[in-house]
């Protein structure tokens, strides 16, 4: 039996989305390769959040279900709202996923995570043997790290040993980030902390090497992975 609750019924995007329209045509698109019965990686974000609502509006017209694996609280919410049934990657494996991104260069890497969900949204593409990147121009950029630092996810008690180790990859800026609604640091949902770095220069293995420093989780840098990018015409 569904729970009628309004708490979650409500729930809105926080602030008000940027380039709305561009997003809206871009998961209509996505959600068009919609199949019934699919199992789909749900990524987060505005644009991820915009494609849901895409997504329910299409099974509702084509009276068709699928199920969602939701890579935050935040989508897990939104399918909630939306009637949308999930499960959890222990019990399935994606048909395929879709996402969003901070930037996509021309050889399709990414930098991922200003929503602090990198972790679960590696995971979710990496177990997938199909993702959508959904894009609006304003994402696409010829360097990466252009206008994003990359979001490191961090055990806290390693958080000076991973700076240390940052420093000396060439990070020339790092940053905790913090809260808005709360005071002190984000805490992601696996309970770590997110440092923001600043690299001049990203090399090719720079995601293998910033993985390999014991106390990281994950980074929000997307590096060689075979995407198929989504991006809107309309701005
Ligand atoms: C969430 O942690 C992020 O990886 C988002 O997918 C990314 O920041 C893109 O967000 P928007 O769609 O809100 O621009």
């Amino acid at each position: 039996m569904q729970w009628e609750n309004s708490i979650v019924a409500q729930l809105r995007w926080s602030q008000p989305i940027e380039n709305l329209e561009a997003k809206q045509r871009v998961g209509e698109l996505l959600a068009s390769k919609v199949n019934d019965g699919d199992v789909i990686g749900f990524g987060s974000g505005s644009t991820s959040f915009i494609a849901i609502q895409a997504i329910a509006a299409t099974l509702k017209k084509r009276q068709i279900s699928c199920t969602a694996i939701p890579t935050s609280q935040e989508v897990s919410f939104a399918c909630a709202a939306l009637g949308i049934p999930t499960l959890s990657l222990v019990d399935a494996r994606p048909s395929w996923a879709f996402d969003g991104a901070d930037e996509v260069d021309p050889g399709h890497n990414l930098i991922k995570g200003r929503g602090g969900a990198m972790f679960k949204e590696k995971l979710i593409i990496d177990s997938s043997p199909k993702s959508y990147i959904l894009v609006d121009k304003s994402k696409l950029v010829t360097r990466l790290g252009e206008r994003f630092p990359i979001p490191i996810e961090v055990v806290p008690s390693a958080i000076s040993h991973v700076s240390d180790k940052l420093h000396k990859l060439g990070a020339t800026n790092l940053e905790l980030r913090l809260g808005k609604g709360k005071d002190g640091p984000v805490i992601t949902e696996s309970g770590n902390l997110i440092i923001d770095a600043r690299f001049d220069q990203i090399e090719p293995h720079l995601e293998a090497s910033i993985k390999g420093i014991c106390g990281v989780i994950e980074s929000g840098l997307f590096q060689g992975r075979d995407l198929e990018i989504l991006v809107s015409e309309s701005q």
